[in-house]
């Protein structure tokens, strides 16, 4: 298999699993796989679900019962900018139905898909733990919060002048 983490990531997942006792390196799964989304283009190819397998000595369904259970890993490719939008009690409480509905009507997607340009992936998510700020989503590594239909045109706005710098 072609697919290797850098050395850099190789000295993480031996750091992760370090933290476990002798035999549990499964433990580590986990903080393995974000780091492997992260290092492989965003998503967990089943290649790299099998090269993490590999990596902690565990069978590939171990890996791919964990990774299709969690949302917070993408089991296709993503956009540039990822939107995953509470849709829990609260948040929903709070009008993210509406919010789901706006992006998807000023993205032309619905959810679970991507704009044609590359840029913005839709998702809907479970709690996030951020209910006293709902409704709102992740972006990346941190959380956009009091989502309105204009703080959304300005998070749009926002990655669209970012892509654009970074291009
Ligand atoms: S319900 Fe949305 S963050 Fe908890």
């Amino acid at each position: 298999m072609s697919l290797q983490f850098s050395e850099q990531s190789l000295s993480k997942v031996q750091e992760m699993i370090a933290r476990y006792p002798e035999g549990k390196q499964k433990s580590a799964l986990i903080p393995v796989l974000h780091l492997a989304q992260d290092e492989f283009g965003g998503w967990l190819d089943v290649p790299v679900m099998d090269y993490v397998a590999t990596l902690l000595n565990i069978t590939p369904i171990e890996v791919y019962e964990v990774a299709t259970f969690y949302s917070m890993y993408n089991m296709k490719p993503v956009g540039r900018y990822l939107f995953e939008v509470c849709q829990t009690g609260p948040c929903m409480l709070r009008g993210s139905d509406d919010i789901i509905n706006y992006i998807k009507t000023r993205l032309g997607i619905s959810v679970g898909e991507t704009t044609p340009d590359g840029l913005f992936t839709l998702k809907a998510v479970e709690c996030l733990g951020a209910c006293g700020y709902a409704p709102m989503m992740q972006l990346g590594k941190h959380y956009r919060e009091h989502l309105t239909p204009e703080k959304v045109d300005e998070i749009i706005e926002e990655c669209r002048k970012l892509s654009a710098i970074n291009n």
